[in-house]
């Protein structure tokens, strides 16, 4: 069969793109190597930026997310046993974040792309990319019945994460990678409890970072910060629990709503970026192409981002035969995705004590956690980055 857009992988990069497609009148295909359940049921990221919020809305697939998701018009930053606060609108003239879980907005998404006939494939195998230097590059892969099948397309999108296949079909030596593996990784929990805050909390403590997010009224999702060969095992609830009361302790007695854990991960933490976003007639996007620490809760963010570029260019080469913005697409999309990478490396850098920190780099640590929580224009400064930096800082 032919199409004209290949995706490949239906995350937030991938089911996004493929509306943005049809809304502009472009036919696509998404391959996706999990089953439906599997990729609505994975757990992960937790905030949308503002401008992704907009995005959902304008695509018709905000309707859920306004009615179900919660507004936070700010964060907690807990130090040195206080807590100072961080505005949103005050500070950015405005704009907030929602707080609505990844796996109901790929639920979202699905439920738009089918409802309006979209071609999604679950449950695909073995997908491999071919002639990516000419103008008919092709998609090969085994169908859920196990039948091998062909897609002729004009071009791909490699949206398929971490450990997709697009980023490892480019030819050696055509990308540069730029990485940071840090010395450090976040254990995860699912808990049934009320919320602690009603904001999140993020705690810089002696002992390492902890974090008070939320899913739900009854649902709490909580991270501390371990080292990274750490085991899930080694950790009771009651263990879980000590952890956490003493990173997120105040001066005045504050204490974290407890309830029966459920779910208990450990995540791996790196900034990854690829230059340039494109090999050929193949586009990268999302986390096939960079990765941040979820210190500054980017990466989804970054993912819808991407794919707003991408789609304009789409757009541009098939309304009016112009190909010059697909051709500006990598050096557009990583101009706003270093100003992430730094934001994240930053936040994660401030909240998380390394191993080797002398008292010297606490004390750094402590008193730019003053400075942003006290000064007007540090304040402004880390509240545009959360909210998401505009658009236009990436042309
Ligand atoms: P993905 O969501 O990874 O989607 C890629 C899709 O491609 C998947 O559905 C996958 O099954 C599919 N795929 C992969 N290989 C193939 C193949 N060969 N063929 C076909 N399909 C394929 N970000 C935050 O901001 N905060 C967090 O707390 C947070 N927690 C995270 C926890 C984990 C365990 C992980 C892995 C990521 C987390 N992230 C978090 C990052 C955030 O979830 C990602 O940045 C976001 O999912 C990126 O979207 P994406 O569409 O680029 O990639
Ligand atoms: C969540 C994850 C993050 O990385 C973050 O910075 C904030 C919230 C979450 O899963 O809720």
């Amino acid at each position: 069969m032919r199409t004209q857009v290949g995706i490949i992988g239906a995350g937030p990069a991938g089911l996004l793109l493929s509306q943005l497609l049809h809304l502009a009148g472009i036919e696509s295909v998404v391959l996706e190597s999990r089953s439906r359940d599997a990729i609505e049921a994975t757990i992960r990221a937790g905030i949308l930026e503002h401008g992704t919020v907009d995005l959902m809305e304008r695509i018709g697939a905000g309707e859920r997310l306004k009615r179900e998701g919660f507004r936070h018009d700010g964060i907690h930053l807990r130090f040195d046993g206080q807590t100072r606060r961080i505005d949103f609108p005050e500070l950015t003239g405005g704009k907030s974040v929602y707080l609505y879980p990844q796996h109901e907005v790929i639920k979202d998404l699905v439920a738009l792309r089918l409802r309006l006939g979209g071609d999604i494939r679950f449950a695909v195998r073995n997908v491999t990319l071919h002639d990516l230097e000419t103008t008919a590059p092709r998609l090969k892969y085994v169908n859920s019945q196990g039948a091998a099948e062909e897609i002729h397309c004009d071009y791909i999108v490699g949206c398929d994460g971490t450990n997709g296949v697009s980023k490892p079909s480019i030819p050696e030596g055509k990308l540069k990678t730029y990485e940071k593996v840090y010395p450090f990784g976040w254990f995860g929990i699912l808990c049934k409890a009320p919320p602690s805050s009603d904001e999140l909390i993020y705690a810089q403590h002696q002992r390492g970072f902890a974090l008070a997010s939320t899913r739900s009224p009854e649902i709490q999702r909580m991270y501390f910060q371990v080292d990274p060969t750490e085991k899930v095992q080694n950790w009771s609830d009651d263990r879980i629990w000590a952890e956490f009361r003493a990173r997120l302790e105040t001066r005045d007695g504050w204490l974290p709503a407890e309830g029966p854990i459920f779910s208990k991960v450990i995540v791996g933490m790196r900034s990854l970026v690829t230059e340039p976003m494109q090999y050929g007639r193949l586009f990268l996007a999302g986390d096939a192409a960079h990765v941040v620490p979820p210190t500054g809760a980017k990466g989804l963010n970054l993912a819808a981002a991407d794919v707003q570029v991408l789609a304009n260019g789409f757009e541009a080469f098939y309304r009016r035969g112009n190909s010059e913005p697909l051709l500006r697409y990598s050096d557009m999309a990583l101009k706003r995705i270093w100003k992430a990478q730094r934001f994240s490396w930053w936040m994660t850098s401030l909240m998380h004590r390394a191993p080797g920190d002398d008292d010297f780099r606490y004390q750094m640590q402590m008193a730019e956690l003053d400075y942003v929580t006290s000064s007007p224009l540090g304040a402004a400064s880390l509240a545009e980055n959360y909210v998401g930096l505009p658009m236009q800082y990436a042309s």
